[in-house]
């Protein structure tokens, strides 16, 4: 019973993502306003996948400063190497955090995020974006998620 239900929602996330990332594509095709593409796109994540909190952060100089977002209020902005977003900004690559708790220098900006995924964007071999998603479950994140909001990323970066 416990397997099955498992199983029933593994291929749910699978298929959500599948019908849900060429949407977004074709959403964003054809329009150039970054700000516009990536408010449309954290609205599509957070209705389609019913994330908790779903947003960008934008490289802002020496810091990673909120850009859209769907969800409680977030950290305004977050610097270099600090947290998960200013981690994966400074590596210039995907975590996943299966338990906030044990991620060291975790920034809480909801008591009531357990799990999250971080995932950079790049131009010129530069991270210019971030996008975070959290979850209110722990060990919410896995490689699915990374797979298919990777190539969420690679559409992004053919938008600038
Ligand atoms: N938890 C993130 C901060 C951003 S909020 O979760 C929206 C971090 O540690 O970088």
């Amino acid at each position: 019973m416990a397997e099955e239900l498992i199983i029933a929602n593994e291929a749910s996330k699978e298929e959500k993502y599948k019908s849900l990332i060429p949407q977004i594509e074709a959403l964003v095709t054809g329009e150039d306003d970054l700000t516009a593409n990536l408010a449309n796109i954290a609205a599509a994540l957070k209705y389609g996948m019913d994330f908790f909190w779903v947003g960008f952060y934008q490289v802002k100089n020496d810091e990673l400063v909120l850009g859209p977002f769907q969800g409680p209020i977030a950290c305004t902005r977050i610097m270099k190497g600090k947290g998960v977003c200013g981690t994966s900004w400074a590596n210039a690559e995907t975590i996943i955090v299966p338990n906030v708790d044990e991620f060291p220098g975790h920034i809480a900006c909801s008591s009531d995020s357990k799990s999250e995924i971080v995932l950079p964007a790049k131009k010129d071999g530069e991270v210019f974006l971030i996008l975070d998603v959290d979850s209110d479950q722990l060990c919410d994140f896995d490689e699915r998620d990374r797979i298919h909001l990777e190539k969420l990323m690679r559409i992004i970066e053919k938008l600038i």
